[in-house]
């Protein structure tokens, strides 16, 4: 039974590594013993954190690869390379969060959202998992051996913010991030529909996790106790979730234990999105 969650003999490609998720992401699947974990970020420091954090023991399963997916030229190329090792699973984790994508301190609201933060927020919500599945998809293809996506969804990929959790704070999750992440649903299925057999594609969902571990974006509301308060209020399992809560599922859906899934959103919400 064990066996069917290995990833021996698998090599993955994570993008984001070095961000709150991608880095319990990266622990995970060395746990789970992946063949090799190719860790991508835009983020040079934090790819050296990453790698102290995994420390020297990971050094033969883990390369580290300075990618910014905003990039396309470079992105194909380096990609194309990496594709040329026989990529078994792709987790497409990168997202820009802050003022490009309105989020915190510079805000866009649907009534003003601006067409350069809706277009990063489409940019790096949608199409950096659209090229990255399209290289890796190929390459799977030409070698004929399957490749699983996992894509990051969000709970807003299912329902949209609330006002009514906002109400009384400065702050609010913008309306790109949502039409982003909703759309990363339709390539998802369209992948699994188009790409398949040799290709599945699922999307994780999750529900509400602060970054409390890194300076993120939303640090302010994610301080703000009335407001982890009024999040935990509307989770079923009342509490906010961790990253290790996301774990299982990433590497049930990069192993053979999931290999009759594809084209399905996995809601990891605590129950955000039941009422
Ligand atoms: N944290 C949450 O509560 C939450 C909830 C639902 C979904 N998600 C999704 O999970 C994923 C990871 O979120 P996180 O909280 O770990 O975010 P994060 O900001 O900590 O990680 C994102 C990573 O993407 C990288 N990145 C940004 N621009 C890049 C570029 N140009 N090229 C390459 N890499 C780039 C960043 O350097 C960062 O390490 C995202 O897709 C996010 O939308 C997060």
């Amino acid at each position: 039974m064990n066996n069917l969650f290995s990833l021996k003999g698998k090599k993955v490609v994570l993008t984001g590594a070095a961000g709150f998720f991608g880095t319990y992401f990266a622990e995970a699947l060395l746990s789970a013993e992946a063949d090799k974990v190719f860790c991508v970020d835009v983020s040079e420091p934090g790819l050296a954190d990453l790698k102290k954090r995994l420390g020297a023991s990971s050094s033969k399963q883990v390369e580290y690869v300075v990618l910014d997916q905003g990039d396309q030229k470079m992105v194909a190329k380096v990609f194309g390379k990496l594709a040329e090792h026989g990529v078994d699973v792709l987790i497409n984790n990168s997202f820009v969060f802050g003022a490009p994508t309105g989020f915190a301190p510079a805000r866009g609201r649907i009534e003003d959202a601006t067409f350069e933060q809706l277009q990063k927020s489409f940019e790096s919500g949608i199409y950096w998992s659209i090229q990255a599945t399209q290289i890796f998809a190929e390459a799977s293809k030409k070698s004929d051996k399957p490749l699983s996506v996992i894509n990051l969804g969000s709970m807003y990929s299912v329902v949209v913010p609330s006002p009514t959790l906002y109400e009384g704070f400065d702050y609010y999750n913008p309306p790109g991030y949502s039409m982003a992440k909703t759309g990363l649903v339709a390539f998802t299925k369209y992948t699994a529909a188009w790409m398949g057999p040799l290709v599945r594609a699922n999307i994780l969902c999750p529900g509400a996790i602060p970054n409390d571990e890194k300076k993120s974006a939303n640090s302010e509301q994610n301080k703000n106790d009335a407001f982890r308060q009024r999040m935990i209020d509307r989770t079923a399992l009342k509490r906010l979730g961790h990253p290790n809560d996301l774990v299982g599922t990433v590497v049930f859906l990069a192993s053979d234990a999931s290999s009759y899934i594809t084209g399905q959103m996995i809601v990891v919400d605590g129950g955000w999105t039941i009422v």
